[in-house]
């Protein structure tokens, strides 16, 4: 069966917004990465953004708005979240593109791939490396791809250290201790959190010479390539 965030988080799609900012470490400080970083490298004239698992359009409208002559696609199974995306993006026109598909299908040629906190829904590392390699594929020379996520670390120490913070974060944000620890254990049903240094082989496995971790705070990073 499809992903359903509606399932997995347990939030109305209205409350997505506001909820996941409570959830996700971060979640602000990553979208201004990826802005930074496609102002490296979106060409001045146009360009197409491809975003996987775009949900509810977020990161694609900041996107339409900060790059006037670009074109956003988004990727997402989940034909409520991109329902809402719809909406959000009226006003970009045909500038941003709903498409219901997976992210593991092979993708169109483009400029830049972005995903926030979407691709750790992907448990099984050769998949991952498969959709890194689609991705790699699909960009031009001197495209970026860029993935805000969660990177755990396998050793219990430190995993422990990062999941204190997290709860930290949810606490700090309206969540008991307790609730935090819950979110975690439902969560850990459909998402994996590899290591980073998982993450850079994949990527240098998928073609990209110099992959990168471009931003992290804790657990939270911003990683990828520039091809
Ligand atoms: C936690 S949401 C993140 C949404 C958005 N990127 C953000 O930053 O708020 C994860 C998104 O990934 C989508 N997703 C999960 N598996 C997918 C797949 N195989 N292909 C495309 N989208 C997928 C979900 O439907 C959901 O919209």
């Amino acid at each position: 069966m499809a992903h359903s965030v509606e399932g997995h988080l347990k939030l109305k799609i209205a409350e997505y917004d506001r909820l996941i900012r409570t959830f996700v470490y971060q979640y602000d400080a990553m979208r201004a990465v990826h802005l930074d970083l496609l102002a490296r490298c979106m060409p001045r004239d146009g360009g197409l953004v491809l975003d996987l698992g775009g949900g509810t359009g977020a990161l694609a409208a900041a996107v339409a708005e900060k790059f006037p002559a670009a074109r956003v696609q988004i990727l997402d199974t989940d034909p409520a979240m991109l329902a809402f995306a719809r909406e959000r993006c009226a006003a970009f026109g045909d500038r941003v593109e709903f498409v219901e598909k997976s992210f593991a299908a092979p993708l169109p040629a483009c400029d830049a791939v972005v995903a926030c906190i979407a691709l750790h829904h992907v448990k099984d590392m050769a998949a991952k490396g498969r959709i890194y390699r689609n991705i790699f594929a699909a960009l031009r020379p001197g495209g970026v791809f860029a993935n805000a996520d969660t990177v755990m670390d396998s050793r219990p120490h430190e995993r422990e250290h990062y999941f204190a913070v997290w709860r930290g974060w949810m606490q700090a944000r309206g969540h008991t201790e307790a609730e935090a620890r819950q979110h975690h254990a439902n969560w850990a049903g459909e998402d994996y959190y590899p290591p980073l240094s998982t993450e850079l082989r994949l990527l240098a496995e998928a073609g990209f010479t110099e992959p990168d971790c471009f931003w992290r705070d804790e657990h939270q990073a911003v990683f990828g390539g520039i091809k």
